[in-house]
């Protein structure tokens, strides 16, 4: 059975800063996921946005000389230009600082007290500024923040309290009987042992040291958390509680796929169930926890001199390659490297060597055997060719099932493996040699099978690089929305007498290793 719908959201991005790479894999992953499943015919909703309250935006729009307001607006904005220069398809933009989100958070927080799931007391702790959280002594690392490693401060306030031990149970009950809910599996017995069987702490979630923040209704001089102000944007995003009418609600909740990286794992396997339990609400299908991209000398910095930034690559070498390579070197269970040189690397070899190179072979010898037209397909004429067809469905398989398990990296090395097979059916059968020996129908059939092929990897690579989908089709002269449909995608008797066009331009160029490493770094130590 299909199901019918997928609601996928990326984490609400802090604007008090450039979006570095890392942002932009994040939202690359989530939009690669939802094409997948809109290409599979379903009815696909994305949500992303920007978290926009907080001690440290009021002080970054400070420094800016910029109301809090027309900061994260402009954020936002730059935000936006990006997503839409990465081709990224999301349905919804959220903002915190909108009324309709506000509205919201104020309803949620009034029932949670109602409820006797928040109550009122004092807290006393050390508080990390940027990360905007208490943590324990115990949690602390080498006295520092876990999280990210700076200072923390003793701090004390009056402040409500949500009652987290309430629903710990209930929880690990949840994660039990929910395999699914959290993946990587490992995930999950982080949380259990880290955080849960040490004792869950009740979550502190108001303040009242700084004002930028949505207001309590019932005692405005607290401001709401910003992680359960944040964490409400998956709900207020589809009208939940609002006097909109509860069409979005009905239909996408609970969301099938939400995307967070590591950092805020906790915030996503913890509290948010418990919110929504406490909500009454199902959870989500699945939260997908991934890794982070590192750099050789560890983390992006501004000081250390390496945060490179999407525009920087996108400029030059075109958004496929920047998709391909995020999605391809980042295995989303472990940390990933970005080094120039890896960059470089896989342009040369898997777009350029491996998918430009089956192209160009492809074209230029069906245009001097065949005039540029496609032959017909004429079934499996030997065991070389039965071989091929019986690889490429097994790898169409092996493709749609680590996608379904969110292993992305894998999926793509399915589909260049694909990439690989078809070349060196090229070396098996000779063309040329047939074209010598005037062996025809096998000729035909090679050709047949070779174009065959790149219609079913272009369909393949269309969820993650749709500009060189396209231009694979166009080469192949498919028309795109005739033979797109994912269904087709094990037939091999799709195309019957199209003409490929005459001479296409190559998609991918090698790179001159030296030059373009040595680029690369340039702009990570300028920026
Ligand atoms: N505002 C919160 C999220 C609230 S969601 C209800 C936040 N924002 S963030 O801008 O700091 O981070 C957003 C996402 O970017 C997180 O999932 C984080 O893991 C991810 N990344 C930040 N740096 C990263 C890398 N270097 N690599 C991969 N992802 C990284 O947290």
């Amino acid at each position: 059975m299909l199901n019918n719908k997928f609601y996928v959201t990326t984490p609400i991005y802090y604007p008090s800063g450039r979006f570095h790479i890392g942002t932009a894999y994040t939202t690359v992953l989530a939009d690669s996921i939802k094409r997948y499943h809109k290409l599979k015919g379903e009815d696909t909703y994305m949500l992303t946005g920007t978290d926009e309250h907080g001690q440290k935006i009021q002080e970054v729009a400070k420094k800016n000389g910029q109301t809090p307001k027309e900061y994260v607006d402009k954020m936002a904005n730059v935000a936006k230009e990006l997503w839409a220069k990465m081709d990224i398809q999301y349905d919804d933009y959220i903002q915190t600082t909108e009324t309709r989100h506000e509205k919201v958070v104020q309803k949620i927080f009034e029932k949670f007290k109602e409820q006797g799931d928040i109550y009122k007391g004092e807290y006393e702790g050390l508080y990390c500024v940027p990360c905007e959280t208490y943590f324990t002594q115990t949690q602390l690392v080498n006295g520092k923040c876990p999280d990210c490693g700076r200072d923390v401060i003793p701090m004390k306030e009056e402040a409500y309290f949500f009652n987290m031990k309430k629903y710990t149970d209930k929880l690990l009950k949840y994660y039990e009987e929910n395999p699914d809910f959290i993946k990587p599996d490992y995930r999950k017995n982080e949380m259990i042992n880290n955080f849960i069987k040490p004792g869950l702490e009740d979550l502190c979630v108001t303040r009242t040291t700084f004002d930028w923040g949505i207001k309590v209704p019932s005692d405005p001089k607290h401001v709401v958390y910003v992680w359960l102000d944040a964490l409400v944007n998956y709900l207020s995003a589809l009208n939940y509680l609002s006097d909109e009418d509860d069409t979005l609600m009905k239909k996408y909740w609970p969301a099938d796929l939400q995307i967070v990286g590591k950092d805020i794992a906790r915030f996503h396997l913890i509290y948010w169930p418990i919110f929504l339990m406490a909500l009454d609400l199902p959870l989500p299908k699945t939260i997908l926890v991934h890794n982070w991209i590192m750099m050789k000398d560890g983390k992006m910095s501004k000081s250390k001199g390496n945060v490179i930034y999407p525009e920087t690559l996108l400029d030059r070498y075109g958004l496929d390659a920047v998709r391909y390579f995020l999605l391809r070197e980042m295995p989303v269970a472990q940390d990933g490297i970005f080094s120039p040189e890896q960059f470089v690397e896989r342009y040369n070899f898997d777009l350029c060597n491996d998918l430009s190179n089956l192209l160009n072979r492809t074209i230029s010898m069906v245009n001097k055997y065949f005039d540029g037209n496609v032959p017909n397909y004429n079934g499996t004429i030997n065991e070389v060719d039965k071989e091929l067809e019986e690889f490429t469905n097994k790898q169409i398989d092996n493709f749609e099932m680590k996608l379904n398990n969110y292993e992305i990296a894998n999926a793509l090395q399915e589909i260049w493996t694909l990439i690989s097979r078809t070349n060196k059916y090229i070396d098996e059968t000779m063309p040329w040699s047939l074209a010598k020996e005037e062996k025809t129908e096998q000729l035909k059939s090679v050709m047949y099978h070779l174009i065959e092929n790149l219609r079913k990897i272009a369909i393949l690579i269309s969820p993650f690089m749709s500009s060189t989908a396209n231009k694979i089709f166009k080469q192949i002269g498919i028309e795109k929305n005739e033979l797109k449909l994912w269904y087709s995608l094990k037939n091999y008797d799709k195309i019957e007498n199209v003409k490929t066009i005459q001479k296409g331009e190559p998609i991918f160029m090698r790179l001159n290793k030296e030059e373009e490493i040595a680029y690369i770094q340039d702009a990570m130590n300028n920026k």
